[in-house]
């Protein structure tokens, strides 16, 4: 795509990644996803926020054909997807300056071997005359990263924001026109990206809200015209607030604990909680994910495995312990063979969630009348727990 305009002199460049299917090799991007830059021309200096994936630089390379000039390239953060190709302009424009803030400086050095002489750190509120055109740095960190800043373009009212506030979606609207669509994969972004940084996006949060911002210009997904639309979302995200849901991903080698898993699901529903069922043999990561941003409670199915948890299992457990989501309860149920040591595993691997354990329950084999009475009974208990929180509906 060509530079396409989103206000007087400020443009969109950058790729649409249609193919990437996985991100950190960890992430899975169902949707593709984009990586934004944006040009801005004052009268007096030119400048680039934010760059794209390496791969891609013979792209943005192309769409700064007919730029003669760059003054400063604005680093917002230096994870590769955004500053990957910074030493590859620099290059190109050999009187460019990079502005970072005082954390990325030693970041883009050793990640990305900038030479010192090239950088000028920028201070949280310093603002940069580009002639007509002014440019305010505001430090938001760990919004990924901890050297993480955004930018306020004053007379437009636009905050660059890179991946606050992004979305993985690869799409030809430039603005989140499709709000549902765009609410999904930004919903899914802030579960697998941010959610581990709830409390400090509060307070990024504050500092955004009063610029007085008017449209919302992220570094992966469309814009916003309407910052509402993806602030209250945050607000809602972020908030202590959870769902009268609980959330139960699970593998089954033979059967036992899917008959658990299931009858598990039926008592909860008896008793008005909604349950999210992820099958671990196939369930995508991201949806599970993105359950995980409101439930109330978690519970972990597995068989044993050699005394231990089913690896796929402990895969989930540790993903919801690194992505830190708002869950106030935790279980576990599942199917042994003659001895398990699987619930002292599971709870050993969710030391970040700060969860009360509901009792769980085991089952020898495939599950008798009392095992299912026992299912009945942790539904209950859940149900009971969510009651006494003050969760319905
Ligand atoms: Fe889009 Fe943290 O990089």
């Amino acid at each position: 795509m060509n530079l396409r305009p989103i206000a007087d002199r400020v443009h969109w460049l950058g790729v649409v990644d249609w193919d990437r299917r996985l991100f950190d090799s960890l992430i899975p991007l169902p949707d593709g996803t984009s990586y934004n830059a944006y040009l801005i021309r004052g009268s007096e200096k030119t400048v680039l926020l934010d760059t794209v994936d390496p791969p891609f630089w013979p792209m943005l390379e192309k769409q700064l054909a007919g730029v003669d000039r760059i003054d400063f390239v604005v680093s917002h953060h230096t994870e590769q997807d955004h500053s990957g190709a910074v030493p590859m302009v620099l290059a190109k424009y050999p009187k460019a300056v990079l502005l970072c803030s005082e954390k990325a400086k030693p970041l883009v050095m050793d990640h990305l071997h900038v030479p010192e002489n090239r950088i000028r750190v920028v201070t949280d509120g310093e603002t940069l005359a580009l002639g007509g055109k002014t440019l305010q740095f505001v430090y938001t960190p760990w919004v990924h990263w901890p050297e993480t800043m955004v930018t306020f373009l004053k007379e437009d009212g636009i905050l660059f924001s890179c991946d606050f506030f992004g979305s993985h979606l690869a799409t030809t609207d430039l603005t989140a026109v499709d709000r549902p669509r765009v609410y999904e994969s930004a919903k899914r972004y802030y579960a697998e990206i941010m959610m581990p940084f709830r409390n400090v996006i509060r307070k990024n949060m504050e500092k955004v809200e009063s610029l007085g911002v008017k449209r919302i210009a992220p570094s992966h997904g469309p814009l916003y015209d309407d910052p509402a639309f993806i602030m209250d979302a945050y607000c809602d995200w972020i908030s202590d607030n959870v769902k009268n849901e609980v959330v139960i991903p699970y593998i089954s080698m033979h059967g036992s604990t899917r008959k658990m898993v299931d009858r598990l699901i039926a008592g909860l529903v008896d008793r008005g909680v909604t349950a999210y069922r992820f099958d671990l043999a196939s369930a995508d990561i991201g949806k599970l994910a993105i359950s995980l941003v409101d439930a109330a409670t978690l519970v972990v199915g597995t068989p044993t495995v050699h005394a231990g948890p089913h690896p796929n299992a402990v895969y989930a457990a540790v993903l919801a312990n690194a992505i830190r989501p708002k869950v106030r309860f935790a279980s576990v149920i599942g199917s042994y063979g003659w001895t398990t040591k699987a619930v002292e595993a599971i709870a050993s691997m969710i030391p970040n969630l700060k969860v009360e354990i509901i009792p769980p329950v085991l089952c020898k084999g495939d599950p008798t009348d009392a095992d299912d009475k026992a299912i009945d009974g942790l539904a209950e208990a859940i149900a009971k727990k969510h009651r006494e929180a003050g969760l319905t509906g």
